[in-house]
């Protein structure tokens, strides 16, 4: 798919390579940068917070999420993630089960470098048959 399908790719791209800059990953050096368009037409971002205890690292997509969340959206119609490996990057797997919870199946993730290349799937292709919010409701 080309850059231009998707809607608002370069202001996207901007806000997740803003967020690459401002990523703190002393530990890993691998800074992740990430943005979303929310169902409201909003622009929101996320890096990847790391921490000397290794394991509350909090991913760019999941810092992202929040930050949208605390801003008052909490639905999406696409997120993107940026490195500047040169394979790009999909979501870990607790990013997936939260992008579940916020975005539906049919919902683009995009993976983006420094080279522009990309890389897109839908939620549902990166967690098939997730636990979702509906699985709580009781019979
Ligand atoms: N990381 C993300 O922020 N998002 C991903 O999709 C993959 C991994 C972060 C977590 C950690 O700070 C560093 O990348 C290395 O795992």
């Amino acid at each position: 798919m080309s850059e231009n399908t998707i809607e608002r790719f370069d202001e996207l791209l901007l806000a997740a390579k803003e967020a690459y800059q401002r990523a703190y990953a002393p530990y890993s050096k691998f800074h992740v940068g990430a943005s979303a368009l929310t169902a409201d037409g909003n622009v929101v971002n996320g890096c990847n917070v790391e921490n000397a205890s290794y394991g509350l690292t909090i991913c760019a997509e999941r810092n992202c999420i929040s930050h949208a969340v605390v801003n008052g959206q909490q639905k999406f119609k696409l997120i993107m993630i940026y490195t500047e490996q040169e394979k790009l990057t999909p979501p870990c797997g607790a990013c997936r089960q939260v992008i579940a919870e916020f975005f539906v199946q049919s919902a683009q993730v995009v993976a983006v470098n420094h080279k522009n290349q990309q890389q897109i799937w839908t939620v549902a292709e990166l967690l098939p048959d997730a636990f979702t919010p509906q699985d709580l409701l009781t019979n």
